[in-house]
């Protein structure tokens, strides 16, 4: 049974904005990455699924448990670090970790040192006073302290540096290691191709894309970039009849061809009929599978 699942779930802001017919599902010790331009509806599936919103349309679940209406119960499990935490002002880092631990029922000091350590976290300061990056280290010690098992993580390493973002990366494979579920929204894709099993891409409120990150990596498919001498020559490619062309653009000379590994050779064989200028292969990467979606009007 899926530990994070999310159906059907549709929340219509009005004017196309919202989330529509969302459905999704995290297994245990499963890490799901969810991507999509700013305004593309992760934060709003986040939220339902921690339960501070009810959908108009289908549902979300954790652990089997319906999120608008067992939230209390089901976050005892969960761990989880809004895109933008909130903390009261009038406290000391010390004191809001202490709150936490009062409210959380957290006996355990020993996984707060680490955490305070690998995060280098001073928390003697009123939190008001905090850097942005620190208040989000704070939201981060705090999020993880309980050492839950599901962790939903919006864009969690927004504001940190790149040292922390690294150290936050590290720490991540270590819970995925230790199985935890885990659930993260994010824009960068090296922190989304380290971490996660499956990748989700939302746009304008619908998953456009869902795809396990292993068959990314082992893509047998190739990209090479041809450019030719003349556009005239770039057309006569176009209609090659031993090889599909997937885009030309005849001014600036250039063609790519997508081909299956086996067929290289095919391709190898067909370009000397042709005046070539250069011919260079694009690494199929997840970064390249996903910046297309996040252009206009794809
Ligand atoms: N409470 C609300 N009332 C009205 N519209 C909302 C509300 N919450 C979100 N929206 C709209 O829903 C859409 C999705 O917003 P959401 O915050 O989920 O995007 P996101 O994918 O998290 O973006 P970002 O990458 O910028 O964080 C946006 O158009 C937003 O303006
Ligand atoms: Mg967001």
């Amino acid at each position: 049974m899926p530990i994070i699942e999310v159906n059907n779930l549709t929340k219509d802001y009005g004017h196309g904005r919202g989330i529509f017919d969302v459905s999704l599902s995290v297994d245990k010790g499963e890490v799901f990455g969810f991507l999509g331009p700013n305004g593309a509806g992760k934060t709003t599936t986040i939220r339902h699924l921690m339960g501070f919103s009810n959908p108009q349309k289908g549902k979300a679940t954790i652990n089997g448990l319906l999120c608008n209406k067992q939230a209390s119960r089901i976050l005892r499990d969960v761990g989880y670090l809004p895109g933008e935490p909130a903390l009261p002002e009038n406290l000391t880092g010390t004191q809001f970790i202490q709150m936490m631990q009062g409210l959380r029922h957290i006996k355990d000091k020993e996984r707060l040192s680490h955490l305070l350590e690998l995060f280098q976290l001073d928390v003697r300061g009123k939190t008001k006073r905090m850097s942005l990056g620190n208040k989000r280290k704070l939201a981060v010690v705090t999020a993880f302290m309980a050492d839950p098992d599901i962790l939903i993580l919006d864009e969690p390493t927004s504001g940190l540096d790149p040292v922390m973002q690294e150290s936050f990366i590290a720490f991540m494979k270590e819970e995925k290691k230790r199985g935890k579920t885990i659930l993260l929204s994010s824009h960068i894709f090296s922190e989304v191709d380290a971490i996660c099993d499956t990748i989700a891409i939302i746009k304008e409120g619908k998953i456009v894309s869902s795809v396990k990150a292993d068959d990314i990596r082992h893509n047998q498919n190739k990209v090479f970039h041809i450019t030719f001498e003349s556009a005239a020559e770039t057309g006569r490619f176009q209609g090659e009849p031993d090889i599909t062309v997937s885009y030309t653009n005849l001014e600036k000379h250039i063609a790519k061809v997508s081909i299956h590994d086996s067929d290289t050779n095919r391709l190898i064989r067909i370009l000397p009929k042709y005046r070539v200028e250069s011919f260079k292969e694009e690494k199929y990467t997840l970064e390249n599978h996903f910046m297309r979606f996040y252009e206009k009007g794809v």
